[in-house]
């Protein structure tokens, strides 16, 4: 949190996107038997997979055992996964703004908020918890295409040849976002990241007419109530966009060297990142060079969290993933030194 609000620290924190997930023996143990929706709705199950990935790899935060879509589902859509996700009524051109419903109580994602509380309890008093929610625009990409794309026709083709019916569509969705994650922090999270996992498909133009607005309506309204982490992967062109949406960190993926990443942000924000992921297949003497080239990105100025530039994936190993965090921990030590 120190890092959070650009104050000094002993070494660099980090922790790891997507570090309870499938890489873990110990998630796909306590997952066994159960399929992922119903394990995401158990708060005790989804409690452990928060605690037991954050005690296992020693990170400095826990981030909240959830996933992006499942707002849709209180929204009016049908969620299932395949074992992505994949929803069955997706909004396409033809459908209304009437096919989708307001999220007036946010009570129906209470599953979530029973995870947050359950995490806090079990958590030392100097460890963060990390709430999260998908961006507008990534869960609209979700709710359009129905699932993962790689050319966001559908997406795409809405916005442009029905571009009053996407901002009605996507302030809905910012209204529903904001609501979750104010909730998540009153609930007990000190922090939350926006996930703007597919943005970076777009160019400059369409990212200020179709995401800036209601991507900085959710930051503006929920930053009163606890630091947000802005996180953009993609398209490192955007980040002065990004930027402009607000955050008191700006998450940055790899395809920028965090240096000129943190200048392109401005020096007034703290950063999050941005390790390649891929690296974390490679032998331990590759890690560690990798890890201080991007700890030493950083040295002189207060405000880095490390992290990857994105999620650690399946397949990975835990060795590795532990072995970073003592690097950074040890090599942060030098780095911050006064
Ligand atoms: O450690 C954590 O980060 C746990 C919480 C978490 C999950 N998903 C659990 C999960 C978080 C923060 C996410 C975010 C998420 N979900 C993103 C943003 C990160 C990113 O990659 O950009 C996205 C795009 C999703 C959507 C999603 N959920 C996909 C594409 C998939 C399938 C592929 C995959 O990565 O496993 C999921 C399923 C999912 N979400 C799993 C987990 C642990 C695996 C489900 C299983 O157990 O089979």
């Amino acid at each position: 949190m120190k890092a959070v609000r650009r104050e000094p620290v002993d070494t660099t924190p980090l922790w790891i996107m997507r570090q309870a997930g499938r890489y873990l023996p110990e998630y796909q143990q306590i997952r066994k038997g159960k399929t992922f929706l119903e394990f995401c709705k158990n708060p005790d199950l989804a409690a452990e997979a928060t605690l037991s990935a954050r005690e296992v790899l020693g990170v400095d935060a826990a981030i909240l055992f959830a996933d992006l879509p499942t707002i849709l589902e209180p929204l009016g859509f049908g969620l299932d996964y395949q074992p992505g996700p994949v929803i069955d009524n997706p909004f396409r051109i033809g459908s209304t703004i009437d096919d989708v419903r307001e999220l007036e109580d946010v009570g129906e994602m209470g599953y979530v908020f029973d995870t947050v509380r359950k995490v806090r309890k079990g958590l030392p008093d100097d460890i963060p918890l990390i709430g999260f929610a998908g961006s507008p625009f990534t869960l609209a990409s979700y709710a359009i295409e129905g699932s993962g794309s790689k050319h966001y026709i559908h997406v795409k083709t809405l916005m442009y040849s029905a571009p009053e019916l996407w901002h009605e569509f996507s302030s809905r969705l910012a209204r529903a976002i904001t609501k979750y994650l104010i909730a998540q922090l009153n609930a007990g999270c000190q922090c939350v990241q926006l996930f703007d996992s597919w943005a970076g498909c777009l160019g400059p133009n369409d990212y200020r007419e179709f995401v800036l607005p209601h991507l900085k309506s959710v930051i503006e309204q929920v930053s009163p109530h606890g630091p947000v982490i802005n996180f953009l992967t993609g398209n490192p062109a955007l980040l002065p966009l990004c930027a402009e949406a607000g955050g008191e960190v700006i998450g940055l993926d790899w395809r920028v060297d965090l240096a000129d990443g943190w200048k392109m942000v401005g020096h007034d924000r703290a950063v999050q990142g941005n390790l390649e992921p891929v690296v974390l297949f490679a032998e331990l003497p590759t890690i560690e060079a990798r890890a201080k080239a991007v700890l030493d990105a950083a040295a002189g100025r207060p405000g880095h969290i490390f992290n990857l530039g994105h999620g650690v994936m399946p397949g990975m190993n835990p060795d590795h993933v532990k072995a970073l965090v003592e690097i950074v921990h040890e090599h942060g030590s030098k780095t911050n030194a006064a």
